[in-house]
């Protein structure tokens, strides 16, 4: 029981204690299908053998030195997640929050430096960047940031998309625009890839510092190693977390060269950021991406993901449409049916996945998912979605 733990999540009430590739077992022995992935954290699965080795073998080694010391591991996770990111340096931290934050810290310190004054922050409605004071305040939902005012003020919402709001706002010279390529926790919203372009031009043209959230939809899940890759844009600074270390806390806020030197020694930190154990972890899946063939396999299974959901879109009457790429991917259900409801009925049989709001089934699977698994996740949410329609009156 957990009656000591400040409820701060709904738990579900089995007790996993196993997990292997896609799958996590209970001390019951239930296999269940993991399509949460440890929202978007398990991209390796569970039990990735590369992963078991090598951190088995730095627990034996050493666990922690501090930043003030060096181990082998921090110098070719940096350099291989810059190149692969395209960006110049990197700050390590633990989670995609901290990652956040150091990049409104940085954006401050940028024009702090220079001396312009400018302190504001522009984010996009219906964006989600994490709960510590700064995060929170570039965060939309109003619930969440209400009980915590005053937070940094000076932050405008603008509706993503509306390229007449953005002007107007980085017009009012803000020191920074987050945005999400893909927003993720409120239910799979991917930016237009002329948007991403267009904040990218706008950031130029009046001196913002543009900051790219891929905490969720970056590390190779949507088919590049960015998302924004896609559409061809570059930010100032990105972030990175969940699954860059294959599961343990790990996070990074990589800048482009015109933000080198930003931060100088005492100007930010963080104890546990950047340790050996987290270091491993990374190494194995950024050498799984870059020379293990994974962000090609992810590909692959993207595209198996979106003929299985299609094909739930087209067979089903409630499943009103898919969103998302990659392994990142949901689908919205018609009025009728209540997402959790559904979440709750194929975790009973089965499967886990989640509900970002009253009408949306996100899908986040492992990297290392099978082509079976994917269509085996689409044929739950079929019967599930049957089943309910079945029993209960249209409402
Ligand atoms: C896009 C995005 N940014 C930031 C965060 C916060 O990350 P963390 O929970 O690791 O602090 C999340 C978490 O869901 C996220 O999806």
């Amino acid at each position: 029981m957990d009656e000591h733990v400040i409820k701060t999540y709904r738990r579900a009430e089995p007790v996993f204690v196993r997990g292997q590739g896609a799958c996590l077992y209970t001390d019951q022995g239930r296999e269940y299908l993991d399509f949460l992935g440890g929202i978007a954290v398990s991209a390796l699965g569970h039990g990735h053998p590369k992963l078991v080795e090598a951190l088995q073998d730095q627990v034996g080694k050493v666990l922690h030195v501090s930043n003030l010391l060096r181990h082998p591991y921090t110098e070719e996770v940096a350099e291989r997640v810059t190149r692969l990111a395209g960006m110049a340096e990197v700050f390590f931290c633990n989670s995609g929050t901290e990652a956040n934050e150091a990049a409104l810290k940085i954006a401050r310190k940028h024009h702090f430096a220079k001396g312009t004054g400018r302190t504001g922050f522009v984010a996009l409605e219906g964006s989600f960047h994490g709960r510590t004071m700064g995060a929170l305040s570039v965060t939309h939902n109003r619930a969440y940031r209400e009980p915590f005012a005053p937070l940094c003020g000076e932050v405008t919402f603008v509706a993503p998309g509306d390229a007449d709001a953005l002007r107007r706002a980085l017009a009012r010279q803000p020191a920074a625009l987050i945005l999400e390529p893909i927003q993720g926790e409120t239910g799979v919203h991917e930016l237009p890839h002329e948007f991403l372009r267009l904040a990218r031009e706008l950031c130029t043209e009046t001196g913002t510092i543009l900051i790219h959230d891929e905490v969720q939809c970056g590390s190779g899940r949507t088919g590049t190693f960015l998302c924004a890759q896609q559409a061809g844009v570059t930010p100032d600074i990105v972030t990175l977390a969940k699954p860059i270390a294959g599961g343990l806390p790990m996070g990074m806020t990589l800048i482009g060269e015109t933000l080198s030197g930003t931060l100088q020694p005492g100007d930010h930190g963080s104890t546990f950021a950047g340790g050996p154990l987290a270091c491993r972890g990374a190494l194995v899946l950024l050498r799984e991406l870059e020379e293990g063939g994974l962000q090609q396999r992810i590909r692959e299974l993207g595209a198996h993901l979106t003929t299985a959901l299609d094909g739930l879109v087209a067979l089903s009457e409630h499943v009103v449409e898919r969103r998302g790429r990659g392994l990142m991917q949901a689908v919205q259900l018609d009025p009728s049916l209540d997402a959790r409801e559904v979440q709750r009925q194929l975790f009973t049989m089965g499967l886990i996945v989640n509900a970002t709001g009253p009408d949306t089934l996100r899908i986040l699977p492992p990297f290392v998912v099978t082509q079976a698994q994917v269509f085996r996740a689409a044929d739950l949410i079929r019967t599930a979605v049957d089943q309910l329609t079945a029993q209960a009156p249209q409402r």
